[in-house]
Formats: C-alpha cells, structure tokens, sequence
C-alpha cells in the first residue's frame, strides 16, 4: 500500500510538526511528509522540515499580494502535490472555504484545550490557558479534529486530558497541554494514514486495525 502525502501546515516553531516527523521515522505513522507551508518567514519549523530534507514553501499575504491570491496558490499547489492529508499544526491563518470543501475530512487540526471550551474564534496559542486557568479549571486537554468552516467545529478525532493543579500558571497548563498534543496528534494522523477513521453524522468511529 503507498503511503499517504501530507502536507503539514505552520505558523511558528513546529512542534506538532517535530511529533509527526519523530513518529514517521520511528515507523510509527505510515505516511510521508511531502511538504511542510508556513505563513510565516524564518519560523523554527521550516527548519526542522529542512534538517529532515523535507520540502518547505513559505506562503505569506506579502509574496502573493493578497490573502486571496495565497490562498489560491495555496490550494493549487495542494492539488498539484496529490495530498492526501492536510495538518494545520500551529497555523493561525483562516483556511479558506474552497480549500475546505475540496478537502472534507481530510484537514485535520490540534487544538490546546477539550473543545469546546476554550475553542472557537479568538481562542488560539496562550489565550486558550489563560481563559483555563482564570476559570480555575481542574482538567484541561487537547483536541484533534477534522476542520470544517466553523473555527474548532470540525468532528473530534481524540482527545486527552491533563490534571490542572492550584500550583499551576498559565505556563505550566501551555506545558502539560503541549506534551499531550505531541502525543495524539501523531496518533490522529496514524490513524488517518490506516483508513481507520470515518465520520458518521459529524462524530468519529475509530475502526479497530
Ligand atoms: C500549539 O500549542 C498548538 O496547540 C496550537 O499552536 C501551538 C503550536 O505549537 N495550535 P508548535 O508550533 O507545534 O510548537
């Protein structure tokens, strides 16, 4: 069986994207990064794309003149690459509607808190810890979704919880949270790469190997 494409979407130190890269070379996911596209210049991920000869293409409103014309490209080149699956692993930019009908369920995303709390416009990077730790929860998490045009509504893949203490600040939630991510994202994508998810009226049904 070839192995899946994906294309692996950042905005800033690649992380999710490292968990991803780790867990195909450990033979873990059964897939191959065939790009890596930032919207942002001189991010740490592209470099860890570049130690692992991996493609990088930076795709910012600047080169292109217009989000509209970015996106455009965008898409194009995702067609032109045969992707598979695309994984938006830290990337803050809106993922236009054409490029989320031409990829129905097969655009997946890691959000740092259990949606839905904590998720949806406005919530991103640290302000989703913030919002946790004011509310004084006692469990946050991670979520894995599929991404459809509503921010965060997609259907959920995994989740995964983390104990949050009184102890605890906003870094240590970002802390606790991040090391769960680097662990079911890789999983999310493992199991796209196995066919084993289907989506049933807007849930997830992870079918046994
Ligand atoms: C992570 O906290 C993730 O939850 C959020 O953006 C951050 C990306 O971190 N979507 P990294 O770039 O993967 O290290």
């Amino acid at each position: 069986m070839s192995k899946i494409k994906i294309a692996v979407l950042i905005s800033g130190g690649g992380s999710n994207l490292q968990a991803i890269i780790d867990g195909i070379n450990e033979g873990y996911i059964p897939a191959e990064i065939d790009i890596v596209i930032s919207n942002k210049e001189d991010v740490y991920g592209l470099k860890r794309a570049e130690k692992h000869n991996i493609d990088t293409k930076v795709m910012t409103k600047a080169i292109y003149g217009s989000i509209e014309k970015r996106n455009k490209a965008l898409l194009e080149l995702l067609k032109k690459r045969n992707i598979d699956l695309v994984v938006l692993a830290g990337y803050l930019a809106i993922l236009p509607t054409e490029i989320i009908k031409e990829y129905e369920n097969k655009i997946i995303n890691i959000h740092p808190s259990l949606i839905p709390s904590f998720a949806g416009d406005g919530f991103y990077g640290r302000r989703v810890h913030e919002s946790a730790f004011n509310r004084g929860v006692k469990i946050s998490g991670a979520t894995v979704h599929f991404v459809n045009e509503i921010t965060d509504g997609g259907p959920i893949i995994l989740q995964k919880t983390v104990d949050i203490d009184f102890d605890d600040d906003v870094e240590t939630i970002a802390k606790k949270v991040l090391e769960i991510e680097h662990k079911i994202l890789p999983l999310a994508v493992k199991l796209f790469a196995q066919g084993r998810l289907e989506v049933i009226n807007n849930r997830v049904k992870i079918h046994e190997k």
